[in-house]
């Protein structure tokens, strides 16, 4: 693992689209052991299974994928999953890039951007309860805890945060609710 300096932290980090040609850099931070260890389905995903959904991710018009982009080099992805005015997000960093406040800076920049942008009202995430990173890190954009979920043997935190621009903010119409995954 690189050096990471202790005192180093990113305050803002561009997105960009991901394109076809980042498929096999995506793929290999989709399958750092962390990351699978975050993720509700936690076995290694072969390549050709991760190129298909790549693709088809790329071509979806209720998905956008964007890389991060920090000292000119991709450094992670984050994902939209869009329905209508909501959408559910994921993110993972490349291993060597973590820590470093990177995480924090890429969801301020994707929430202003599915705000601002793209014109969603509601961004939410379902991060698990063992994963303090990525908890802080909702935490430190903005997120809060909307709810607990369950699984069979898993438990899960909601994180949501909302447009709050007058007459759009859901957090009225949208009482914490439990979720089962
Ligand atoms: C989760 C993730 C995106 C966070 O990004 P990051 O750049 O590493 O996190 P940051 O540097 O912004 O740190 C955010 C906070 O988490 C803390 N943190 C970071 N890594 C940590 C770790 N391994 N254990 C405990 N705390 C950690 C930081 O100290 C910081 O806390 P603070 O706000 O109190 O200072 C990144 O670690 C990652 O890609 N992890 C693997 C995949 C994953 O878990 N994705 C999320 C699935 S929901």
């Amino acid at each position: 693992m690189s050096e990471v300096s202790p005192d180093r932290s990113v305050s803002d980090v561009p997105l960009r689209p991901a394109q076809a040609e980042d498929s096999r850099r995506v793929w290999a931070w989709r399958n750092d052991p962390e990351t699978r260890q975050a993720s509700v389905d936690s076995t290694p995903i072969p390549f050709p299974v991760h190129e298909r959904w790549f693709r088809e991710s790329l071509a979806r018009h209720d998905r956008r994928v964007y890389i991060i982009v920090a000292d000119e080099q991709a450094s992670g992805v984050v994902r939209l999953d869009i329905s209508g005015r909501e959408a559910e997000v994921s993110i993972h960093l490349a291993p060597e890039r973590r820590r470093r406040g990177m995480g924090t800076a890429a969801l301020r920049v994707l929430a202003g951007l599915a705000f601002e942008s793209l014109g969603l009202e509601r961004l939410m995430a379902l991060v698990k309860t063992e994963n303090s990173a990525s908890r802080k890190a909702f935490l430190a954009a903005g997120f809060r805890v909307a709810a607990e979920a369950a699984g069979q043997t898993l438990t899960f935190q909601v994180f949501e945060k909302c447009e709050r621009r007058p007459g759009r903010c859901c957090d009225s119409r949208r009482p914490a609710e439990d979720r089962s995954v």
